[in-house]
């Protein structure tokens, strides 16, 4: 049997960084405020494109890997803030990296985009369709942002992770995942021209519309449902867990999902606080800093649960 083993990883955290009291000098908003409800007490604001980040994190990752660029036959990019849609931001990451025998595509699925990547990605190599595979979260919330709202400018940030992911006989990397969708709630979370934004200088114009109440409900119940059921086909359970990592869009929510996993709180990554919610990206930074804070190391057992718009969902079991 082939397998999917994670061989490279990497994180680009632009490094301006903008505090909640920075937020309370033009928003009616207060360091209390946000970091009681969500957790977040700055985060990241970058000041060139989505596909920059998502190179910068890919070079790490190929570094790490010991990888060349020219090794790579698929590179699949998540994102929903794309520099522009046509053409996609992982043709632009292919030539930045010179990766030229690699096929390059976006993918879409919001905050869920990383996780959905990689059961794709994994789903690829595992047949013997591919071999190699960079699969990167990247956003460039920022841009999009109407920073005249309080209700959605203090929750998001910008950043980019990477992963490599190689064909391996060991049975290792994501060994069991379920992605869904809940449509019935697609108006819970919508972002009014969300495309192509760089290039038609959208700024001030999008508008995030959210009922976070809601999204918070049916994301916990979807992470857990999801979670059980990687549980079920593994025929795992929370004991046999080394870490916990999370989407990260607000602590109190990762706080009641750890608890209905019955993860303790010492196992599940957090970083939150520093970043904001980095959509696409939030997976795959909180992995590297794992794996640089020594928090998950080589042979442990991480269950990672997201979500977003859509509402997409998913979770995954992952044997680094
Ligand atoms: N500063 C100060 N006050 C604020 C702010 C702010 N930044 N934002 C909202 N408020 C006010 C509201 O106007 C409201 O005032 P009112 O009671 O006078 O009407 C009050 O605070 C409470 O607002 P709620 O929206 O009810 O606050 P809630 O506790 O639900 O927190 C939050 C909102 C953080 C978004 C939460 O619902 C949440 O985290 N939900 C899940 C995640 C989510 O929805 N993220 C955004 C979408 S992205 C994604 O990951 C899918």
């Amino acid at each position: 049997t082939t397998y999917a083993e994670i061989t490279g990883w990497g994180k680009c955290l632009p490094p301006a960084v903008l505090t909640n009291d920075d937020l309370a000098t033009f928003l009616d908003t207060s360091d209390e405020w946000i970091t009681s409800r969500t957790g977040i007490s700055e985060r990241r604001i970058s000041h060139v494109g989505t596909s920059e980040m998502a190179t910068v994190a890919a070079k790490n990752a190929l570094a790490a890997a010991g990888l060349e660029a020219d090794d790579l036959d698929l590179i699949i990019v998540g994102t929903c803030t794309a520099d522009e849609i046509i053409p996609n931001v992982a043709s632009a990451v292919q030539q930045k990296l010179g990766a030229k025998t690699a096929a390059a595509f976006d993918l879409n699925a919001a905050c869920s985009s990383f996780l959905y990547a990689m059961h794709m990605a994994t789903q690829a190599i595992r047949t013997g369709a591919q071999k190699r595979v960079l699969i990167i979260g990247a956003e460039r919330l920022s841009r999009i942002l109407d920073w005249t709202k309080r209700e959605s400018a203090v929750l998001f940030g910008d950043g980019a992770g990477a992963m490599i992911l190689e064909a391996s006989d060991q049975p290792v990397g994501l060994l069991s995942s379920h992605i869904s969708c809940d449509a019935d709630a697609r108006d819970v979370l919508s972002v009014d021209f969300g495309l192509s934004f760089d290039r038609f200088n959208f700024d001030g114009i999008m508008q995030f519309d959210f009922v976070g109440q809601e999204i918070f409900k049916r994301a916990v119940k979807g992470m857990n449902a999801a979670v059980a059921k990687v549980f079920e086909e593994t025929g795992m359970t929370t004991d046999d867990v080394d870490a916990l990592i999370p989407h990260q869009a607000n602590k109190r929510l990762i706080d009641h999902l750890a608890k209905l996993c019955k993860v303790p709180s010492d196992k599940t990554v957090i970083n939150i606080q520093n970043y904001g919610n980095t959509s696409s990206a939030t997976l795959p930074i909180a992995f590297a800093e794992a794996v640089e804070q020594g928090l998950v190391k080589p042979g442990d057992s991480i269950i990672s649960a997201v979500f977003g718009g859509g509402l997409t969902c998913g979770a995954g079991l992952i044997r680094w």
